[in-house]
């Protein structure tokens, strides 16, 4: 009987804690996102995937024209975009770049000089009061790796077989929709002024919408057939978000799969070994 009690008991506690844990673990994962996410589909993902070197450098292109003018990358090299992988300019274009920015140098005499290709990307602000200072009171976090730090939340059972899939798009799925949801805000909410509406922020957000169909012609060969829509440029710069963060994101796959080949080598012989070993053992 006791026996018996103490296995309700614990069952009891069980549903209970599984119960609670829902509750408390639902508004968290819903925090924020008012729409559901349409994911994308990114030539980085799956198993192979790599990224597309042309998207990137339409990436840069609007990161440089729109969005570093509030948002730092902090982490980011000029060099690191003739890196192998990554948007495939070369050397000289990079020092060309470079040479247009100035880099505040308290160590030299003059104060400040060109930037050269081992210098990190200029920030736009000197300091976080200037940055907020300019956004009315909110902070555009630095970029170099926002890709890495959101992602979706998903409903049971997307969520688990993501394991199976090998998604971690998350990032750039989220950057894409937060982009491309700037809407006008419900009758009966009200935007407080120098906030705008975005569905999937889940509210009103600091960032003005930074994107428009067509203000921004693509440059660069192989990007002439490219739509100007915010869709594409949305996209563009989620995917070059995306390098920032995981900059070696395909060498990484290429070695797994390197990897997972030789121990699959590697069992087939020690199967043989093995028939080889015990084949004159009675058993
Ligand atoms: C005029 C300044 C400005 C520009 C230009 C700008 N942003 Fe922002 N951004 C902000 C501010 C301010 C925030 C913080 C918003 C908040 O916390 O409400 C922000 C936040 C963000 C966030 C984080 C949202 C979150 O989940 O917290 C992302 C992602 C983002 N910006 C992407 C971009 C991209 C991509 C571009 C270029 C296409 C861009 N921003 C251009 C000011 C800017």
């Amino acid at each position: 009987m006791t026996y018996k009690n103490n296995f309700f008991k614990s069952a009891l506690f069980a549903v209970t804690l599984g119960l609670t844990g829902g509750l408390v673990a639902t508004p968290a994962l819903s925090e924020g996102v008012g729409v559901e996410a349409e994911l994308q589909s990114w030539s980085f993902a799956g198993l192979f995937g790599t990224y597309d070197q042309n998207q990137l450098q339409r990436g840069f292109q609007i990161f440089r024209e729109v969005c570093s003018s509030c948002h730092s990358a902090n982490l980011i090299s000029f060099r690191n975009l003739s890196e192998e992988g990554g948007p495939g300019f070369t050397e000289a274009q990079v020092k060309a770049l470079a040479a247009e920015y100035i880099i505040i140098d308290p160590e030299i005499e003059a104060g400040e000089r060109a930037a050269v290709p081992a210098d990190r990307w200029p920030a736009p602000f000197e300091t976080e009061l200037d940055a907020r200072g300019s956004n009315g009171g909110a902070l555009p976090p630095d970029f170099s790796v926002l890709a890495k730090a959101r992602g979706i939340s998903q409903k049971f059972p997307y969520w688990a077989l993501n394991y199976f899939t090998a998604y971690q798009e998350g990032g750039p799925d989220y950057i894409y929709n937060l982009l491309t949801n700037y809407h006008e805000a419900p009758q009966d909410v009200e935007v407080p002024d120098g906030k705008y509406w975005n569905a999937y922020f889940g509210g009103p957000i600091s960032m003005a919408p930074p994107l428009d169909d067509g203000f921004i012609e693509y440059v660069g060969e192989g990007n002439g057939e490219v739509p100007l829509t915010t869709e594409q440029y949305a996209k563009d710069i989620s995917a070059f978000m995306m390098w920032m963060a995981d900059p070696h994101l395909a060498s990484r796959k290429q070695m797994g799969f390197r990897t997972l080949t030789f121990l699959f080598l590697l069992a087939g012989m020690m199967y043989l070994v093995k028939r080889k070993l015990w084949a004159n053992v009675e058993h």
